[in-house]
């Protein structure tokens, strides 16, 4: 036997049959993600960890492990197909054009791109032996910001069309033992709800099956602690999302070395893919920022990188507006808008947001009834139109804006009677509504084509359009798509062509208007994702505006997205006083959603001042650094910090969040963070209800060393319950 090995590897040194192994390293300033071929030229994740600071010496990683029994170089393959000598979750898995179902593949080359000094594209060409089936690995990676992109692309050349059955994003693997997993639950008005695990043994997964709407019960966010559960300022933790705004699927499987194996992906689910010869099939990307200094520093660099290469317009302006979506609801004309309009300027926002109701005339839009699809004015409530409202808001002094929700229809619509076979819906059983309503086939290209028409519609007509709300209210229920079925293709294609159609209609809205500003919303936070916030100048959290909750919603959605990005509203919702609304909506996009000639004097009063405050440092909560400095989850207060690229300006947002007697929230001071302890701070309280006085001494410096390391007391009590503070630079 000893003998025959012998033979046998003399024969591939002679022949060159011996794969060489090739060592690839995918790296950003803190992080390394190495693959190496094994003697069968299959690719695995030997190491993922921090940089080596010499590259020669990633050849010599994988001498460390010796992993010897059946189970060796099973669990690590970097792209795991199945129905050969894998076991365990695949990556991929298909069924060729002759029905055979096995796959295995090989390293064939790889290139790394430089895109520019801080972009680097590495691809990885892998392949099949038997058929001629190839998956391309591709890793983007952002040095500065510590952010890794993964997707791939499947192709063939069989004769007959393969079928995809399963087909992830990205098959990650990590040995530094003992794993802890936060994901996020949702629903309506109960958005980004953690939950942190120890993954045990075995597969535990996260997915989506709704389609639309695709994160109203789970969010594809997660965060990946190693060694101890998360923590803000310390320990290895990768904060990852699955960019894809219909279902995916996230697969944590811990092997029997204690290693984690992760796949993310499409959810496979009723989602077999037909792919035919020399046809790409993309798959939708990972996207994760890492870190070895805790949470805090893998979210700014995640916020950085959104701002900088991903969120339309990251590093632009945002306008500030007033919406009526709380203050009418459906009810309104053109005199209780005007009206509105003037509460606007008289707050100082740049801009009035029109929300739903304002369309539908057979079918009038005057609750969540009907009228969904029919998008022209409704002729009683708005006679003359939508152009003179963005003539009568120009004179008032804003901007205007308007709420669509184009993907959906009321079965209560012309839009339904005209074109039933654009609705998704099952021919021969009863329909399945949700908030009264269905979801058109973006599958059909004619549907795509009206969805782009009722946007392209309102900006043609109304050039002075200045934002656009999107809404998705509606998961896909009894999923069948007439379109597919005419044109024989599979149904099982819906869910994946559906996600498309929206990218390609919101594609070709952005190349005829490239930078107006729209919100995405899903019923609150039904959406939002690193893909579609391509488009997306923002997005809508959640309906739920209770600022307490808030509190609690947006430190949780603060770990994936920028305060640039999340909307923000001051509503009537809950029992806190104004000042305490209006300071929690100030931490990200602030906008209003009250009748403000409702309000008392002082009550205007102060939000006239808070406006105008928040003009002043919307450009700190915009685009600067994020601290989380005390945790809500943990304590009877919340504070959280931002500090503007230079270190000269910052600002502080403090608040209780808990009402019990013998609160620990005034006792002992905060220590800030993000600062130059070089620098010296002057320290003023903003935002002061009008007949109070601060309790913070105006007008004094403390080092940032100072503040860093002693901090500050921003004297939160129950009779302060909000507090925010500026520090500015003293020269
Ligand atoms: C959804 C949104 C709300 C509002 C309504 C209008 O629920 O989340 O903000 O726009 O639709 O119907």
């Amino acid at each position: 036997m000893k003998r025959e090995i012998f033979a046998l590897s003399v024969l591939l040194m002679f022949t060159g049959l011996k794969a060489q192994e090739v060592t690839i390293p995918v790296s950003t300033d803190n992080s390394a993600i190495l693959l190496q071929t094994d003697r069968e030229n299959r690719l695995r994740t030997i190491y993922f960890g921090e940089p080596l600071d010499n590259n020669a010496e990633y050849a010599l990683v994988s001498g460390g492990y010796q992993y010897y029994n059946s189970n060796a170089g099973i669990y690590n393959a970097a792209y795991t197909p199945a129905g050969t000598w894998n076991i365990s979750e695949p990556a991929i898995q298909v069924v060729h054009g002759d029905g055979n179902s096995s796959l295995d593949l090989k390293y064939v080359s790889h290139k790394k791109d430089q895109l520019d000094d801080n972009t680097t594209l590495t691809s990885i060409v892998l392949e099949d032996d038997v058929y001629p089936f190839r998956v391309t690995l591709f890793y983007k990676s952002w040095k500065q910001e510590n952010v890794i992109e993964q997707w791939a692309e499947i192709e063939h050349e069989e004769a007959a069309p393969v079928l995809l059955k399963k087909f992830a994003s990205a098959n990650l693997y990590f040995s530094q033992k003992e794993f802890y997993l936060t994901t996020f639950h949702n629903n309506w008005a109960k958005e980004m709800q953690p939950a942190e695990t120890r993954l045990e043994r075995g597969l535990r997964s996260v997915d989506s099956k709704l389609g639309t709407r695709a994160m109203l019960l789970q969010a594809p966010h997660f965060i990946l602690s190693f060694g101890g559960p998360a923590a803000e300022n310390q320990g290895s933790v990768i904060l990852g999302q699955l960019a894809w705004s219909g279902n995916f699927k996230i697969d944590f499987e811990v092997d029997s070395y204690d290693n984690l194996r992760l796949i993310a992906g499409v959810n496979p689910y009723a989602s077999e893919y037909l792919l035919q010869k020399n046809q790409s099939f993309k798959t939708p990307s990972l996207v994760y920022a890492i870190s070895h200094q805790g949470m805090g520093e893998a979210s700014r660099g995640l916020h950085a990188w959104a701002r900088k290469y991903r969120v339309l317009d990251g590093e632009g302006q945002r306008l500030t507006l007033l919406n009526n979506w709380e203050a009418t609801y459906f009810k309104f004309d053109e005199d209780k808008l005007t009206a509105l309009f003037k509460d606007a300027s008289e707050l100082g926002v740049d801009l009035f947001l029109l929300d739903d109701g304002w369309f539908g005339n057979k079918y009038p839009r005057n609750s969540d009834r009907s009228g969904l699809g029919d998008w022209q004015e409704n002729v009683k409530k708005l006679p003359q139109g939508i152009g003179y409202l963005v003539r009568e808001a120009e004179k008032a002094g804003v901007k205007f804006g308007i709420w669509i929700e184009p993907e959906m229809v009321n079965p209560k619509s012309e839009l339904y009677e005209n074109h039933p076979d654009w609705v998704i819906r099952q021919p021969e059983r009863p329909e399945k509504y949700f908030r009264n309503q269905l979801v058109l086939d973006l599958s059909n290209p004619e549907v795509q084509d009206f969805v782009f028409g009722v946007v392209d519609g309102l900006f043609t007509e109304n050039p002075e359009l200045a934002f656009i709300k999107w809404d998705c209210n509606a998961p896909i229920f009894n999923a069948y798509s007439e379109y597919l079925n005419r044109n024989d293709l599979p149904q099982s294609h819906l869910y994946i062509e559906y996600v498309r159609g929206l990218y390609s209609v919101l594609e070709r809205v952005r190349e005829k208007y490239p930078k107006v500003p729209m919100m995405l919303c899903s019923g609150g936070g039904g959406r939002g994702d690193y893909e579609i916030l391509k488009y997306f100048t923002e997005f809508w959290l959640s309906d739920n505006t209770e600022p307490i909750e808030r509190i609690f919603m947006q430190w949780d959605y603060s770990y994936f997205f920028p305060a640039i990005a999340s909307d923000c509203h001051v509503t009537n919702w809950g029992d806190q006083p104004l000042k305490f609304r209006v300071d929690v909506a100030s931490m990200g996009k602030l906008g209003f959603d009250i009748v403000a000639s409702e309000l008392s004097e002082d009550e205007l009063v102060f939000c006239k001042q808070a406006v105008s405050s928040y003009h002043s440092f919307k450009d700190v909560v915009w685009h600067g650094d994020l601290y989380r400095l005390v945790n809500p989850h943990k304590n009877d207060l919340s504070s959280v910090m931002y500090v503007d690229a230079d270190k000269s300006k910052a600002i502080i947002f403090n608040y209780l969040v808990n009402n019990r007697y013998m609160l620990t929230a005034t006792e002992e001071p905060i220590k800030l963070d993000g600062l130059d302890p070089v620098k010296k701070y002057r320290i003023k309280e903003l935002n002061l209800f009008p007949g109070t006085r601060s309790r913070i001494k105006a007008g004094k410096v403390y080092s940032g060393d100072f503040l860093m390391k002693v901090g500050i007391n921003p004297a939160v009590s129950l009779r302060r319950t909000s507090v925010v503070l500026e520090l500015t630079e003293v020269q």
